[in-house]
């Protein structure tokens, strides 16, 4: 299934049928170049955002992670959050599958999640997780999640898609520096937030207010109740619509 999957120039894609968790098979891999993907038939241990976990169906999804060594500087490093969750927004775009962004990088498509994106960064190289719902069985009601092939009415190959993912993210994922207010121009045209009232968790405190947009360092922008504007950092903060 995964043969020939006209990778990147230079780019590398190594099967499993199971791991624990890619982004950490991915951690140790130090000495690996630019470029490593690692994807998994099987997780046993798949990580989500804040320590939760991620849990998929074989044969469902894509379940794969990169290696990358990014050129700029590492500040700049968890743009790479953007650049992939717009990268697998406009490769689904290619398969006629509308999504949209949600801040920092989840990917939604008619508000339920199709995909999620874990970016961790290790000493000398960032590991960007990836997990696309692809596959056709349903999800159970109240998950709020969906896959291309049900958004399509039709089963999708997964190589097909992580092709088009690769091919994106190969040119977002260098966007990160001089490139990122193009990036940022993409990201807000496709941006499920703006607009909605959000209640944010930062610390213990809760806070309301309404998404105004994405400032020009990718943050959030977020107008409180009492009127004051807030940048939030991706850390900062855990959004409830
Ligand atoms: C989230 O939405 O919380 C992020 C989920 C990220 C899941 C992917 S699947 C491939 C990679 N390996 C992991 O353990 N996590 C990421």
């Amino acid at each position: 299934e995964w043969q020939d999957p006209c990778l990147p120039d230079g780019w590398r894609l190594k099967v499993l049928e199971e791991a624990g968790s890619t982004n950490d098979e991915l951690r140790s891999c130090g000495d690996e170049a630019n470029g490593l993907v690692l994807l998994a038939e099987r997780q046993t241990a798949g990580r989500g955002r804040r320590g939760a976990a991620w849990l998929s169906a074989p044969g469902e999804s894509l379940t794969f992670s990169v290696l990358l060594r990014p050129n700029e500087p590492k500040a700049f490093w968890p743009r790479l959050s953007l650049a992939t969750g717009l990268a697998v927004a406009e490769a689904l775009g290619r398969f006629g599958v509308e999504a949209q962004i949600k801040w920092p990088n989840d990917v939604l498509v008619r508000g339920r999640k199709i995909c999620g994106i874990l970016v961790e960064a290790a000493a000398q190289h960032v590991i960007v997780g990836i997990g696309l719902n692809v596959g056709t069985r349903e999800f159970p009601d109240g998950l709020e999640a969906t896959s291309m092939s049900l958004e399509l009415g039709t089963p999708i190959e997964r190589s097909d898609v992580l092709y088009q993912v690769l091919k994106s993210l190969v040119g977002w994922s260098g966007e990160i520096g001089s490139g990122f207010p193009d990036l940022l121009e993409r990201v807000r045209e496709r941006c499920a937030l703006s607009g909605e009232s959000v209640s944010l968790m930062s610390g213990e405190r809760s806070v309301s207010g309404v998404v105004s947009g994405i400032g020009e360092g990718g943050e959030l922008l977020v107008v409180t109740d009492d009127g004051e504007e807030k940048f939030l950092q991706a850390h900062e903060v855990r959004i409830r619509r």
